[in-house]
């Protein structure tokens, strides 16, 4: 991983309004990442564990993008709320017309109860990209939409060098971030962070019943049930 440490120049609420910039700008190209030939094994076994994960369950979708995985899991479940913070992706989303589902304008960081109440949950990609020090009220927001029993699915990238953008700097609060370009040569600075499984279990662990961690070639998948 190639690091050097700088001052950080970015704070909480600038770097939130930039990742969903960046996510705005970047929507119309986001699916590429999913077409890269070296990750096509992990991601057709990510699809296949996915899409009976949530049978029967009505599921929320956390920071839901383009709805890539809402639409491999969306048939089999009984209902889907896919909530993302930019209109681009969520556009984009809705035109895949998924059954049962519905993609609505939401902060993940700040998870509203009009929402409803879940099931289960998905949260692909985002996990990596709340700051340190937010996951702690990120998972309570979470866990108070859920109902007694409900399964959440955690999927997000593992650190593959030569493969993942590098690492340009780790800030004082513990927060990775990558300088990302995007196919207009526009360049961005986004936080992305990559847990070690002993993380989540010490976040996650203590409010769960049962726990399942699966590390692929390029992505980790960490799945549990509340009590
Ligand atoms: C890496 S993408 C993941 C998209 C999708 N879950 C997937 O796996 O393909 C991160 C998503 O987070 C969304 N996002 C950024 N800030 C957000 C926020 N505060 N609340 C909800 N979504 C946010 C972006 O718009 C983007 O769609």
């Amino acid at each position: 991983m190639t690091q050097r440490e700088v001052t950080p120049t970015v704070r909480t609420g600038a770097s939130e309004a930039m990742l969903r910039e960046y996510y705005e700008r970047r929507a119309p190209e986001y699916e590429r990442i999913y077409q890269r030939p070296e990750r096509q094994t992990d991601l057709a076994c990510l699809r296949r564990a996915i899409a009976h994960r949530f049978a029967e369950l009505n599921v929320l979708d956390v920071a839901c993008g383009t709805g890539y995985w809402t639409a491999c899991f969306a048939g089999h479940a009984r209902s889907v709320v896919g909530v993302d913070a930019n209109p681009a992706v969520l556009d984009i989303a809705r035109g895949k017309a998924l059954a049962r589902t519905r993609f609505t304008l939401g902060d993940a960081l700040l998870l509203s109860e009009r929402l409803g109440r879940f099931d289960a949950a998905f949260v692909g990609f985002w996990w990596s990209h709340v700051p340190k020090r937010d996951l702690e009220r990120f998972v309570e927001s979470l866990h108070q939409l859920l109902r007694p029993g409900a399964r959440v699915v955690l999927l997000d990238n593992l650190f593959v060098p030569g493969s993942s953008t590098p690492i340009v700097e780790n800030d004082d609060q513990g927060d990775a971030w990558q300088e990302r370009v995007l196919s207009d040569g526009s360049r961005h600075r986004v936080l992305k962070n990559f847990p070690q499984y002993e993380d989540l279990m010490a976040l996650v662990g203590p409010r769960s019943s049962s726990t399942h961690w699966w590390r692929l070639d390029y992505y980790w998948w960490f799945d549990y049930t509340l009590p």
